[in-house]
């Protein structure tokens, strides 16, 4: 089995509960998001923005962004709650946002351009993951919030966040989780 195949067959997502920040180093990071620029794009069209977040940015977008949208929206938030919404992308080192943003185009749908994004997403996950990093390809509410698509640069009206991926280190290699049993999804025509 070739070395990309034996660690595709073996990958495991660490979640972002279980990971902790640790740290990301530069040239990783760099490799990383060289290697989700390298996806499949029907013409070309680069249907997507990346926006990373790490650093005091982290703790800045979570209070000033993420927190404040929760208050905006909650009424009377506990104390937990108020916990988990100021720390959310503090669990990662590194978070990569990634915007679905399609336009009109004469012969490419904008399927196709969403497909991209999230061939964006999928390899910046694989590629932190096959240098050893914790990673997890996460939504959760506030991917689905306009305020929050407009504070990452993204068109609120249009664009989509495809994802966000958390970067940090492992606690511990996780388990194996159930996986497809080819036979009931896999035919033959
Ligand atoms: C588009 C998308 C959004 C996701 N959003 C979340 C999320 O918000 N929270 C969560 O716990 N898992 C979410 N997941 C699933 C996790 O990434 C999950 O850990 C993953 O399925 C683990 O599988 P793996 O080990 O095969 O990578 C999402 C997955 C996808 C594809």
């Amino acid at each position: 089995m070739s070395k990309i195949l034996e660690f595709l067959s073996k990958r495991r997502s660490v979640t972002a509960k279980m990971m902790s920040p640790g740290h990301l180093k530069i040239e990783d990071l760099k490799l990383i998001l060289n290697t989700g620029l390298r996806v499949p794009d029907h013409g070309g069209l680069k249907p997507w923005k990346i926006i990373v977040i790490n650093g005091d940015s982290r703790k800045k977008f979570d209070e000033d962004v993420i927190l404040k949208e929760y208050k905006a929206n909650n009424t009377n938030p506990t104390p937990n709650m108020i916990k988990i919404e100021s720390s959310r992308l503090q669990r990662a080192d590194t978070i990569i946002a990634v915007i679905s943003s399609t336009r009109e185009h004469p012969k490419i749908p904008e399927w196709e351009q969403v497909l991209s994004a999230g061939a964006v997403c999928t390899t910046i996950l694989y590629a932190a993951q096959s240098l050893g990093y914790a990673a997890q390809w996460i939504t959760e509410w506030y991917a689905y919030n306009t305020y929050i698509i407009s504070e990452l640069g993204g068109n609120p009206i249009k664009d989509k966040v495809a994802g966000f991926i958390y970067i940090g280190e492992k606690n511990k290699n996780p388990k194996e989780r159930v996986r497809p049993n080819p036979d009931d999804h896999i035919s033959y025509y």
